[in-house]
């Protein structure tokens, strides 16, 4: 397709699939490499749009072959030519150039030289790395996991809420926060007490950066029945693994008139329809994944996209890791928080493939969440894959105001920041359910990459905001 203002630039994924001989196919992309043999230039051009690229051949007869022949790595050309098959192995069609028209030269001390580089190097040039093959094909996957996000619930008839990245509240509870706020750090006004006087700040009262926006779209829910967000959220805990960022992308569906058994079958056909996008849509991507970062990814996320997910209770799960006789760092036993260590063994040696744990004790989660009639447990579930652990977290919600508020108080949060969430169950409430997906975290899944800075644009972790 053309765009107004870019001539007839084509996209080299769109001129692979021409057959040959094509006159008059413009690309334009940033060099590869060039490899000069006799009088012949060879240059790989990619423009992002595809893993391969495109060979480029000037010959001799092109007016500035010796220029072109000298063309630096990373530097932005515009290209016109002939598209004819290609006679030497290694890829089926080449771009014989008639015009190489040189748009934006790169210093020589381009850093993305031929040879391979380590994702930790890769990392401190978050700005360029997009240009390699690795990232080039895992933005393309997070891209196509985007899109198939969007499709997978406007199919169902889900809207699309945009809830806010400014909060007042606190969804999770956990005091994970990162403040918003315009007062002057050097001299905060104070109260007669002493203490900072936040009532003088910006929007009248403390702010922070919203860890979820599930209580936002719980309203939503609770109105037009199904509704998701896909946004960023924020959290400061001090977490330094390869799964943990402060900033991430989350899914959160929710339904109204659902129940936890309903919530995982969507989770369930959610993820599956994601694995499924993409070994489809970005299949040569997927290869390379396949052949380069973890061997028997296809073929474990084809298996995924046929197996059924196994469901079992926290208490249930509990029981099998402790008479796995596996040594974990951590002890497990009823009321302990399930460790990632705890939930890889499962999933990976236990289970075998993705499985939900539901039916927590109600002490380690959020107070939100429906307490089941045992008094003990919650209607939560988490699903823990293989490689990444947990991927999805989600619950029954409370829908009974009384029980709802009693939570609230005992979670010691303050019941009036919560006010216009519990006025939800005084005005028509229903049972519903909803859950969160770590977008990262299925970025991770789909393409074997082991660490979350790996998988976002420009990765924020403690210690860490570059760019
Ligand atoms: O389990 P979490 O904390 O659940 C919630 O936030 C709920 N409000 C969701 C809901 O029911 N609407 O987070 C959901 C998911 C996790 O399962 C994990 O995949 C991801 O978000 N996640 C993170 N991903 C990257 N870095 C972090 N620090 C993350 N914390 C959670
Ligand atoms: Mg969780």
């Amino acid at each position: 397709m053309q765009s107004l203002g870019q001539g007839s630039r084509r996209r080299i994924v769109d001129v692979l699939t021409l057959s040959p001989p094509q006159e008059g196919i413009v690309v334009k992309g940033w060099v590869r490499t060039v490899r000069t043999s006799k009088q012949v230039a060879f240059l790989n051009v990619n423009d992002g749009s595809n893993l391969s690229g495109l060979q480029v051949v000037a010959g001799e007869d092109l007016e500035n072959r010796e220029e072109v022949g000298h063309l630096t790595t990373g530097s932005a050309v515009a290209i016109t030519g002939t598209l004819v098959e290609s006679p030497a192995k290694g890829q089926a069609v080449e771009l014989r150039a008639t015009a190489v028209e040189i748009v934006g030269k790169a210093d020589p001390d381009y850093p993305l030289q031929k040879k391979r580089h380590g994702f930790e190097f890769l990392r401190t040039i978050a700005h360029l790395r997009n240009r390699t093959n690795t990232y080039g094909a895992v933005f393309r996957v997070r891209n196509a996991l985007a899109h198939a996000t969007h499709c997978f619930f406007q199919d169902r008839g889900f809207v699309y809420v945009h809830t806010p990245i400014i909060t007042a509240s606190d969804c999770e509870g956990a005091g994970e926060l990162f403040r918003v706020s315009t007062l002057d750090p050097e001299s905060p006004p104070r109260n007669d007490q002493g203490q900072i006087d936040w009532s003088q700040d910006f929007f009248g009262g403390s702010t922070y950066l919203t860890v979820s926006g599930q209580l936002d779209v719980e309203t939503f829910a609770l109105g037009m029945s199904d509704v998701y967000t896909f946004g960023p959220t924020f959290r400061a805990e001090n977490s330094h693994t390869s799964r943990h960022a402060s900033e991430f992308w989350m899914i959160e569906p929710e339904m109204s008139f659902c129940d936890l058994a309903g919530d995982c079958d969507l989770a369930e056909a959610y993820t599956k329809h994601l694995v499924t996008t993409v070994l489809e849509r970005c299949a040569e991507d997927m290869a390379f994944f396949d052949e380069r970062v973890e061997k028997g990814l296809v073929e474990r996320l084809r298996a995924v996209a046929e197996a059924s997910f196994e469901r079992m209770t926290y208490a249930e799960a509990v029981r099998r890791l402790e008479g796995s006789g596996q040594e974990f760092e951590y002890p497990v036993y009823f009321g302990a928080n399930l460790q990632a260590e705890h939930e890889r063994h499962l999933t990976e040696t236990l289970v075998g493939r993705p499985v939900f744990v539901t039916d927590y004790p109600r002490e380690i989660k959020a107070f939100y969440m429906r307490r089941n009639d045992d008094d003990r447990t919650v209607a939560a579930m988490d699903l823990l894959v293989p490689k990444v652990g947990e991927l999805i977290g989600g619950s029954q919600r409370e829908e009974r105001h009384d029980v709802l508020k009693a939570a609230i108080e005992a979670a010691k949060l303050p019941v009036e920041a919560y006010q216009w969430y519990l006025d939800t169950r005084r005005f028509g409430t229903t049972p519903h359910a909803g859950f969160g997906l770590g977008f990262e975290r299925m970025v991770m899944y789909a393409t074997g990459m082991q660490n979350i800075r790996d998988v976002i644009p420009f990765p924020r972790t403690p210690g860490n905001c570059l760019f």
